[in-house]
C-alpha cells in the first residue's frame, strides 16, 4: 500500500511517499522560511501564497522520486488542522482536486498527531540507496504500545499516551505559548536569528545552564504546563543584566548583552524549558509504563531535549531506554513539517479501516486539537 501524504500547515510545502507505514520512498520538503526571516517569524500571507507556487512540482517530484506514478498510488493523505488557514486550504484544496481527478481515495490527517507517526518508518526504499542512503538514519523498530508521545513544535506542546492506533488520551499541554514559541520569543530578545530553536541550541553551547535560575511553572493539572512566565523572566532578567528596568523596550536589548551575557541565558534557558517538558514525560512513564516513549515536532530536533529525556528516563526505570527499545530517537530531519509523516499517518487510516473523507466537502480546520 503507498500513500502520497501532502502537508502545508505553516511554512513548508511538503509531499511524500510511504509504503506500508514503514517505509520511505521519498520526502520532498521545500520551505518558505527564506522569505520569513526578515520578519521574525511566518508571514501567514506569504507562506500561502508560496504554497500556491509549489505544492504541484513537489508532488511531482515526490511521485518521480518515488519511482511512482499515479496507477501505483493507493491513495492521498493530508493534513488538514491544525495550522494557518490560508496554508491549510492549498493542501487541502490540492488533495480534494486530485482524490476527485486520480480517484483515490482521501485521508485527512491531524498534523499534531502526524508528528509523533514520523517515528514509525523504519526501511528506507530505493531511491535512497547508494550516497542518498546516509541522507537518514531511521529508528530500526516501530513504537510499541502503549506510546507515550511528546509533541514539542513551534504550535503544540502536549503529552498524550496512546493505547493503540487513534485510540488514545491527551495528558496535558501548555496553557500557553508551545515550546516552540518560547524558544523563538526568547532568540528575538537575544537577537539570535529565527527560528529560534536551533539558534538558542547554538549559542547555549557556549554558556552555563546554571548561570541563572529561570522559574518552572506550577500548576495543578499533573501534566500541564505554561511557557509565558519563563519567557517573562527571561526579559526581567535581561533588562537587569544591562542596569535597565522593566520599562527598557525589548528590542533594543541584544544590542546592550554581552556574548557571554546571551550565552548563558540562553543555556539557562534551554535547560529550564526543556526540563519543564521532560518532568511531565518522566511523571507519566511512572503512571503509564509506556512500552515506547516518542517524541515529534520541531523541538524534538533539539540534542538538549534528546539528551535530558535519555538521562531521565534511564533513572526512571533503571536500564538503557534506547538499548532496550523504550525510547528511540528518529532522524531530526524527520521532526520538523513533512510530507512523510502525513503519509505515514494517512497508511494507518488506511490500514486500520478509518474513514475516508469526502473530497467534495473536506475541511480545514485551523484549530483542531487532538
Ligand atoms: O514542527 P515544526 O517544524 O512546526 C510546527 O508545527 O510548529 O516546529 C517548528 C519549531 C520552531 O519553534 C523552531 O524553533 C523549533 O521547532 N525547532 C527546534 C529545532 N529545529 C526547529 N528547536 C530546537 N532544536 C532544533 N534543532
Ligand atoms: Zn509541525
Amino acid at each position: 500500500m503507498k500513500v502520497l501524504g501532502i502537508e502545508t500547515s505553516c511554512d513548508e510545502t511538503a509531499a511524500a511517499v510511504v509504503e506500508n507505514g514503514k517505509r520511505l520512498l521519498s520526502n520532498v520538503v521545500r520551505s518558505s522560511m527564506d522569505l520569513h526571516v526578515a520578519y521574525g517569524g511566518v508571514v501567514p500571507e506569504i507562506a500561502a501564497r508560496s504554497h500556491i507556487e509549489s505544492i504541484m512540482p513537489v508532488i511531482d517530484q515526490a511521485l518521480r522520486e518515488a519511482k511512482c506514478t499515479w496507477d501505483d498510488i493507493d491513495a492521498i493523505a493530508v493534513t488538514y488542522g491544525a495550522g494557518l488557514g490560508g496554508s491549510l486550504l492549498v493542501g487541502v484544496l490540492t488533495a480534494r482536486t486530485l482524490a476527485i481527478t486520480k480517484n483515490k481515495p482521501l485521508y485527512a490527517c491531524n498534523h499534531v498527531e502526524a508528528h509523533i507517526y514520523a517515528n514509525f518508518l523504519t526501511e528506507l526504499g530505493p531511491h535512497f540507496q547508494g550516497p542518498a542512503l546516509k541522507e537518514y538514519d531511521l529508528s530500526t523498530r516501530q513504537p510499541q504500545f502503549p506510546m507515550l508521545g511528546l509533541i514539542v513544535s513551534g504550535g503544540h506542546s502536549q503529552l498524550v499516551i496512546w493505547h493503540d492506533h487513534f485510540d488514545y488520551t491527551l495528558l496535558g499541554q501548555t496553557l500557553d505559548d508551545a515550546i516552540g514559541e518560547a524558544f523563538d520569543k526568547v532568540a528575538k530578545i537575544l537577537g539570535l536569528p529565527y527560528p529560534g530553536g536551533p539558534s538558542i541550541g547554538q549559542k547555549a553551547l557556549e554558556g552555563d545552564p546554571l548561570a541563572y535560575t529561570f522559574p518552572k511553572a506550577k500548576l495543578r493539572a499533573k501534566y500541564d504546563y505554561s511557557y509565558s512566565g519563563v519567557k517573562t523572566a527571561v526579559l526581567r532578567c535581561a533588562q537587569k543584566e544591562i542596569g535597565e528596568d522593566h520599562q527598557f523596550p525589548s528590542h533594543k536589548l541584544a544590542d546592550r548583552l554581552s556574548d557571554t551575557q546571551k550565552a548563558n541565558i540562553a543555556a539557562s534557558f534551554q535547560h529550564i524549558a526543556v526540563e519543564t517538558v521532560v518532568d511531565k514525560t518522566i511523571l507519566a512513564v511512572e503512571e503509564f509504563s509506556p512500552r515506547s516513549v516518542v517524541i515529534g515536532g520541531g523541538v524534538a530536533a533539539s540534542p538538549e531535549l534528546r539528551r535530558q529525556l535519555q538521562n531521565r528516563l534511564q533513572s526512571a526505570i533503571g536500564y538503557d531506554p534506547i538499548a532496550e527499545g523504550v525510547l528511540q530517537y528518529q532522524d531530526p530531519k524527520l521532526m520538523t513539517d513533512n510530507g512523510a509523516m502525513i503519509a505515514t499517518l494517512g497508511c494507518f487510516h488506511m490500514q486500520k479501516g478509518q474513514p475516508a473523507a469526502d473530497p467534495y466537502t473536506l475541511d480545514i480546520q485551523p484549530n483542531l486539537s487532538m
